[in-house]
């Protein structure tokens, strides 16, 4: 039975807007929904000098945006959050002795949480300084929780996962794609397995192809900074809709348990037949208008550097050589600056072996059944079919069966809530393995080290025209 169990939450890169944004509203959310959860101690922990008080106060504006009322917890704050800076010389070694001093006064056993809400490039500083202070040398539990991109390519990511293991165990690692935390991507799997009748048909005997989209109508706003030297491919694909791929395409676990589900999720990246520059498609949006007002290219966008090569927009094929899906290709696509913020996958059955309404051509064309599954927004499925019109002479249309999530369950929660939760309990399911990592930056490290093509196109547009 996994149970809230008292710690301290220690946040490095607490003046983030990671924090603000995400991480307090999120624990917020759940000491709201688990009063056992309010065992928890929250240690901000950054370079910039702050006082307890300083840092309680940012966190509350969290809790205020949910409660302009007030709220109880804004009492709570006071005697479970605290700050610790890394600045005035006294470094980890300071950290060290203030979390030993927060646990002895607090009486918490040495259960830790090391949440690196920090930028990637310092992942590796902060893990060996966490280390050399045997920060993860504790009575109790110690765990990390780290943001993505886990490395930059194969060799960097080979090597953090080196650096991370020499402290802490795969058990303890906590590798976050947010993309796990929404609900609409885990009931990937119980839509999949719990219900028999789409599991019967999910193969290459009745699938004609999968197509994958990740669609984002924003630029890169504020984080040309970070965006620049990621680009789409390692921003969106190697992570996100690497992990809806592994979702769509395993086979049923042994058991509904975290080792087991990756294990079946990284033997489906281990089947992906290598990439060739011809299964890939980039591009950058170039200057134009969306909804009659003028939109910057991405190279003139605030931070990005004269003539930069990254690419907005990645589309690719590829094809997974085991028995299920051998023949069946799979696009994925990615891009800012597309018509409209939309996640979608796409399973296209095969067509009728054989068209009976072909005599009447040109109103019996039979279309594929397509099943359409929204993850964000407008969450739920499409089933497409055809029936017959009635009183026509022989004619079809297209209709659907329609599921929304809102209207059944109304606001789902929000992915760091449900992923923070799972952190707390140690439940590694939604986290993502050493394995899959080294996999995944295995399938695209030659793509980014090809220097393919970057085509231009238009905002608002789906893409490079040769993307259709
Ligand atoms: C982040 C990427 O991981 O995911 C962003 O860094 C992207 O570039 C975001 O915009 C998309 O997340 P969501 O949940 O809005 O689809």
């Amino acid at each position: 039975m996994r149970s809230f169990q008292p710690h301290l939450f220690v946040i490095l890169g607490a003046s983030g807007d990671l924090t603000s944004r995400k991480l307090a509203p999120a624990l917020f959310h759940l000491m709201e929904r688990h009063n056992e959860l309010r065992c928890c101690h929250i240690l901000g922990v950054a370079r910039s000098d702050m006082s307890d008080a300083a840092f309680r106060d940012s966190v509350r504006d969290a809790l205020h945006e949910r409660h302009p009322e007030g709220s109880d917890l804004s009492a709570w704050c006071d005697d479970h959050v605290f700050y610790q800076s890394l600045g005035g010389g006294s470094g980890y070694d300071g950290l060290a002795r203030r979390i030993a001093s927060i646990e002895k006064e607090c009486g918490l056993p040495g259960n830790r949480v090391f949440y690196l809400a920090l930028p990637p490039k310092t992942f590796p500083g902060t893990i060996e300084a966490l280390g050399q202070a045997n920060l993860h040398e504790t009575p109790g539990w110690a765990r990390l929780v780290i943001e993505k991109p886990f490395g930059h390519d194969l060799t960097s990511a080979h090597a953090l996962n080196d650096l991370v293991h020499r402290y802490f165990s795969e058990s303890q690692i906590f590798r976050i794609d947010h993309y796990l935390g929404k609900e609409t991507v885990q009931n990937l799997l119980v839509f999949r397995f719990g219900n028999a009748l789409f599991e019967s048909v999910w193969h290459r005997g009745q699938i004609e192809r999968v197509d994958i989209q990740v669609h984002e109508d924003l630029g890169v706003e504020t984080r040309a900074g970070y965006y620049d030297q990621s680009g789409a491919l390692r921003d969106m694909v190697q992570n996100h809709i690497t992990q809806l791929l592994s979702l769509v395409a395993m086979e049923a676990p042994a058991r509904f348990d975290a080792d087991s589900i990756r294990q079946e999720k990284i033997k489906v990246l281990e089947s992906i037949v290598p990439l060739r520059p011809e299964d890939v498609l980039l591009g950058q949006y170039a200057a134009g208008e969306v909804d009659g007002e003028p939109v910057r290219a991405y190279r003139e966008e605030t931070g990005v550097p004269d003539g930069s090569t990254t690419e907005t927009f990645v589309r690719l094929r590829m094809e997974i050589a085991n028995w299920r899906w051998r023949g069946v290709p799979f696009t994925l696509e990615t891009g800012k600056r597309m018509p409209e913020k939309r996640t979608r996958i796409a399973i296209r059955f095969q067509p009728a072996p054989v068209s009976l309404f072909r005599p009447y051509e040109d109103t019996c064309n039979v279309r594929p059944n397509i099943l359409e599954i929204t993850l964000q927004p407008d969450e739920g499925f499409n089933l497409h079919f055809d029936v017959k019109q009635p009183r026509m002479p022989l004619r079809l249309t297209p209709r659907r069966l329609r599921f929304r999530y809102d209207e059944v369950f109304g606001d789902l929660p929000e992915a760091y809530e449900t992923l923070l939760g799972d952190v707390i309990q140690g439940d590694q399911t939604l986290f993502v393995h050493a394995d899959e990592v080294i996999n995944s930056w295995r399938l695209y490290t030659p793509v980014l080290e090809a220097s393919l093509p970057v085509h231009p196109y238009a905002p608002g547009s789906t893409g490079p025209n040769s993307a259709s």
